[in-house]
């Protein structure tokens, strides 16, 4: 067997989230899209600021349904694969190559989502994200933020097998009690027996709701709300969601 180390870039961007993702169903963009559009009452020609966009499948998702949409995402391949399929349908979405933690913009958005991107950092870096989003709402502008539920997550099986295009992809999930991150490791075996692995692992701060209200209110937003799947009508969030998904504003 040849094992192949690959750096975030070529695993996470390039395999994960373009050449995997995209075996996924498109219905979970429309249902995401659909949700933001119905607890955030959006309407058309709103401005919205998706960080940590990926390649900007719920982006461009939004901007199907009527919004003008900038997504912000560390990894450049993810960024332009958005933009050229954005370029390709003629839609009203810019995405740029940028760190969220860094986005300047000010007073411009009537929207802002974070969708599973969520602490990424450690708790002043995911702080800044908070800021960043506040930073960019014009004053009485809406945030969005689907988070893992860690009520459920922390029970997550702690291996899961799933057959891909050309191989098995094994996703190992570990939590630590103490820094409440759970690392998720994954490793791709192609059928010609291949080992293709990320040289870095992923790391996710599982927060419980008073954690994030107290890390939402120090950004000097104002927690509204949470939610516990992205099904309409709403379901309220519980220990046993499947997510928490929180919206609030800039006051
Ligand atoms: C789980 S993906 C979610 C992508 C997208 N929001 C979605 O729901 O399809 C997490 C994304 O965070 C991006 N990311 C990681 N660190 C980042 C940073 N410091 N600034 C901006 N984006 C970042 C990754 O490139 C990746 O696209």
């Amino acid at each position: 067997m040849r094992e192949i180390t690959k750096g975030w870039q070529d695993f996470w961007a390039e395999f994960f989230r373009i050449k995997y993702q995209h075996l996924d169903e498109p219905a979970i963009e429309k249902e995401v899209v659909s949700h933001i559009i119905h607890t955030l009452s959006l309407r058309k020609g709103n401005r919205i600021l998706d960080l940590a966009c990926g390649e900007g499948s719920k982006t461009l998702e939004l901007a199907c349904r009527g919004m003008n949409v900038v997504g912000v995402d560390i990894a450049k391949v993810l960024v332009d694969y958005g933009n050229k399929a954005a370029q390709k349908e003629n839609l009203p979405v810019k995405l740029i190559k940028g760190d969220m933690r860094d986005a300047r913009f000010n007073d411009e958005f009537d929207t802002c989502t974070v969708i599973s991107s969520f602490g990424l950092f450690d708790d002043s870096g995911n702080l800044k994200v908070l800021q960043a989003v506040e930073k960019a709402l014009k004053h009485g502008g809406k945030f969005y933020i689907d988070l893992l539920n860690p009520f459920t997550r922390i029970k997550e099986r702690e291996e899961r097998w799933e057959e891909v295009e050309n191989g098995y992809l094994l996703m190992k999930y570990n939590h630590n009690l103490v820094t409440g991150k759970m690392r998720i490791t994954s490793l791709y075996i192609t059928k010609e027996g291949n080992l293709i692995k990320s040289k870095h692992d992923e790391l996710v701060r599982l927060y419980t709701l008073p954690e994030m209200i107290k890390l939402i209110e120090t950004a000097k937003l104002v927690f509204k709300g949470a939610y516990g799947s992205f099904s309409i009508p709403l379901e309220e969030y519980s220990v046993t969601s499947d997510s928490m998904i929180i919206v609030g504003e800039k006051p």
